[in-house]
């Protein structure tokens, strides 16, 4: 029977896809979600920009004299519907800063994984969701473009706020900055590195689609940079679309991992950690490559006003640190998690280790005066290119996969199990009613379906 949704004049809420007996996968999407082609920028290949050329004398001889680089991770920031989770997690981001302390001990930067601009990246919407919020954040924000950024509507061009503001050709101040005394960016391009003498940020742009879509010259050129940067100093990708995430809206993107593994394949060297945004939330997974863990961030919660919670088994919230294996047989462990705070993560790299924490801010029903709460922290060492041990991280092993795949089947009613979903690395409660094809076509969808609603 077909649920009746409109009566007497009234029309109500809108059908769930295949519930009319058709099929999701050929509805037309709201939104036009479709690859845009890239714009033209003031950079030339291999579109990189020093740190140096942005940051004070004084603070990069800080950082080089004592060894350490320490700067902000962010990312889905924009406030569009409600400004004030944007307003605390700045607050929260400013409060960070100690001036008494050398620049090395304080954030250098502030790196944004996109979604810097709800919905569509309008050079209208930057002063409210940027040069506003961040009026009194003290240095410089650098980003990588998020499928809203690039999302134009019909009367504008894709990435046209983006390119203007953070790849200007110089410093100017722009009209939409208004009152705050922040200038233009002059990042080189939408894809781009960042060079800084601890750890260089391999940024790309995952354009529009949900999942992500990234093909060539940017595919090219992300081999070249892996390649050819220097082989003394880790790799950090950035980028919006998560190669992994157990969250319940977005889920991971199999594309992603593509173009990251061939990558790898094909230049010899594998990025040293991933840094993504889009899912509202905060996560640290790790992958285990042989004897080398790779840690992938997941940093979203930054400000817009809806988070995404991790999937639930059996009703009830899972406890990291769990260990999923991917559509490839890798396993991949959820270490810590936050979906229900916003926050930001700070990252301290010297020629040695990788230090991060991540601070969640108190919501807007909470005291301000909360502050901010550490619920992760994680050192992982550069040489070994392992979590150092006896920090708050519990090792990857086999027993814990196979304890975990042990407790989720005991914990299941018959009527639900474990299963793994392509990327999106996942415990799913599913319905033994459903056939193995079904499921199949849910989960591909799950990752590729345009969504109808604003991410
Ligand atoms: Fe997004």
């Amino acid at each position: 029977m077909v649920l009746s949704r409109a009566a007497k004049g009234h029309s109500f809420g809108r059908s769930r896809p295949g519930e009319d007996g058709g099929y999701s996968l050929h509805k037309t999407p709201v939104r036009n979600t479709s690859f845009r082609p890239l714009p033209p920028t003031w950079g030339s290949a291999p579109y990189r920009l020093d740190l140096k050329s942005i940051v004070s004398d004084a603070d990069y001889a800080s950082i080089v004299n004592n060894k350490k680089l320490t700067f902000h991770l962010n990312g889905d920031m924009g406030g569009i519907k409600y400004g004030v989770p944007q307003e605390l997690v700045a607050s929260g981001m400013e409060a960070d800063f100690d001036p008494a302390k050398p620049a090395s001990e304080n954030p250098a930067f502030l790196y944004i994984t996109g979604d810097c601009v709800y919905f569509n990246g309008e050079i209208s919407q930057y002063f409210s969701q940027f040069y506003e919020p961040y009026t009194h954040y003290p240095k410089p924000i650098l980003a990588v473009p998020g499928n809203h950024d690039g999302e134009n509507l019909t009367t504008g061009s894709s990435l046209d706020g983006f390119v203007r503001n953070f790849c200007a050709p110089k410093p100017v101040k722009l009209p939409e900055s208004g009152d705050s005394n922040r200038t233009a960016m002059t990042q080189p391009n939408v894809y781009w590195t960042l060079l800084t003498p601890f750890v260089n940020i391999v940024g790309l742009y995952s354009n529009v689609p949900e999942g992500g879509e990234i093909i060539a010259p940017q595919t090219d050129w992300l081999v070249n940079e892996l390649k050819t940067l220097p082989a003394n100093i880790p790799i950090f990708v950035a980028l919006h679309h998560p190669v992994y995430s157990a969250d319940a809206y977005h889920s991971g993107s199999t594309h992603m991992k593509q173009v990251i593994e061939t990558a790898a394949e094909k230049s010899g060297r594998h990025p040293d950690m991933v840094l993504a945004g889009h899912v509202h939330d905060y996560q640290r997974l790790t992958k285990a490559m042989g004897d080398v863990q790779v840690p992938y961030l997941v940093a979203g919660n930054g400000g817009y006003h809806n988070l995404h919670s991790i999937m639930k088994v059996d009703g009830a919230k899972m406890i990291a640190p769990v260990v999923f294996k991917d559509k490839e047989d890798d396993p991949v462990t959820l270490e810590k998690y936050s979906d229900d705070h916003w926050g930001f993560v700070r990252l301290e790299v010297t020629d040695k280790t990788v230090l991060g924490r991540f601070y969640q801010v108190p919501r807007p029903q909470e005291p301000y005066s909360k502050g901010n709460q550490l619920t992760d922290y994680f050192e992982f060492d550069l040489k070994t290119r392992r979590y150092t041990p006896n920090t708050l991280t519990p090792a990857t092993t086999a027993s814990t996969v196979a304890k975990a795949t042990r407790a989720a089947k005991a914990s299941t009613s018959s009527a639900s199990r474990v299963r793994w979903v392509g990327s999106r690395i996942s415990v799913c409660v599913t319905n033994a009613g459903i056939s193995s094809a079904a499921r199949s076509a849910r989960s591909d969808s799950s990752i590729t379906r345009p969504s109808m609603r604003p991410r």
